[in-house]
């Protein structure tokens, strides 16, 4: 069934609680729904997809066109007795709450995205990811609406050209072309302890952990860790609104890295990839060019992970935007790194 409000609050579908409205919004339960609006021709006016708001940040605290949610959070469970068993999500399920589901059921593929905020539609669009996984690591299939063409097809998760934060759907030539509306995870009943992430290990309480320690731990102690990890440096999302992560970690040539040592006289905080670029850390970035007590406005930066920009007490769209154009002109004077912004914003 599809719910229309004209002239919405969205404010409560966004993470940040910056109080946000839309021209439409369209809340839907089934792909034949989303064929509907197609047939009524929703798509061919201004719209977007929104999914648990934890990624956009509205500038004007108004969008004209149309907003299209799903309502659709199911979870059917396929394979149970086997040891890869298969979790099919609707759009609108809390990454979050998959992730716990998973690591009940004693399930591993999920525990290290534990606490991210915003819907497994959300995640799929982005590779959302955090303390060493990415959403891509345990998607298989997702089942993806094309508005161009009104019709629903099953894509293997290999084709969607998942990186770094990145993947086809955020491409400019599909800008708002696809809407996904469920995701299939494979998990795993083998244990697959991912601790790659250092702090993790520490969290669970060991200086080292031996392979033996490691093979015996469960999908919950994981998620335990990662939840009092994310607790310790992000904002408890009840109390100060964020997008997460506002910018990406930029990455850079090995040359380019040489010069930015040259032009600040210090090195940056980074880890290298296997191609011999190297990702910086853009929370040291922001923090060595002296950005941590900015604000604008009701927007401040999160004093333990100023990556993250926050709705301190009633931030406007606007401070937040202005904010953040502060930050990464200091941090292009201080180092000569243009900050990317992860957050999409809406205008
Ligand atoms: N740091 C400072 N000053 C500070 C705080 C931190 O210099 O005041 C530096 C330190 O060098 C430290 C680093 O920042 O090593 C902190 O890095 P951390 O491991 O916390 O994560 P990150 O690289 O800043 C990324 C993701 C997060 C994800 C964490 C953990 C991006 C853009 N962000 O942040 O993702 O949770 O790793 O895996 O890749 C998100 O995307 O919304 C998000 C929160």
């Amino acid at each position: 069934m599809i719910k229309q409000s004209e002239n919405a609050d969205i404010t409560s579908l966004t993470t940040f609680g910056i109080t946000a409205g839309c021209g439409s919004l369209f809340e839907y339960d089934t792909d034949s729904d989303l064929a509907a609006l197609h047939s009524q021709g929703v798509f061919r006016r201004p719209y977007i997809t929104l999914g648990g708001g934890s990624n956009l940040l509205f500038v004007n605290g108004f969008y004209p066109g149309a907003v299209i949610t799903s309502r659709n959070d199911s979870v059917t469970w396929r394979g149970l007795d086997t040891d890869f068993p298969l979790m099919e999500c609707g759009a609108a399920l809390q990454l979050d709450r998959a992730c716990s589901l998973a690591a009940e059921a004693g399930l591993w593929g999920l525990e290290n995205l534990s606490g991210i905020p915003g819907s497994v539609g959300g995640a799929a669009v982005q590779n959302a990811g955090a303390y060493g996984a990415e959403f891509a690591d345990a998607a298989v299939t997702l089942k993806v609406f094309d508005t161009r063409t009104g019709q629903t097809a099953e894509m293997p998760a290999a084709n969607c050209g998942y990186g770094y934060r990145t993947s086809i759907f955020k491409a400019p030539e599909n800008s708002g072309r696809y809407i996904i509306t469920a995701v299939t995870f494979r998990l795993s009943r083998p244990c697959r302890a991912n601790l790659s992430y250092r702090g993790l290990t520490e969290a669970l309480g060991y200086d080292e952990i031996t392979a033996e320690a490691a093979s015996a731990l469960t999908p919950r102690q994981i998620r335990t860790a990662v939840l009092a990890v994310r607790d310790r440096k992000l904002p408890d999302p009840s109390k100060a609104g964020s997008a997460g992560s506002f910018f990406k970690n930029p990455v850079v040539s090995a040359d380019e890295y040489q010069q930015i040592i040259c032009l600040s006289g210090m090195e940056p905080s980074g880890h290298r990839l296997p191609d011999g670029s190297i990702k910086l850390s853009a929370a040291w970035l922001i923090d060595k060019a002296g950005c941590k007590t900015l604000t604008c406005g009701g927007a401040a930066l999160w004093p333990s992970q100023p990556l993250v920009l926050v709705n301190a007490s009633g931030a406007t769209g606007a401070d937040v935007a202005t904010l953040a154009a502060e930050v990464s002109a200091r941090v292009r004077q201080r180092f000569g790194v243009t900050l990317t912004p992860e957050v999409i914003y809406i205008r």
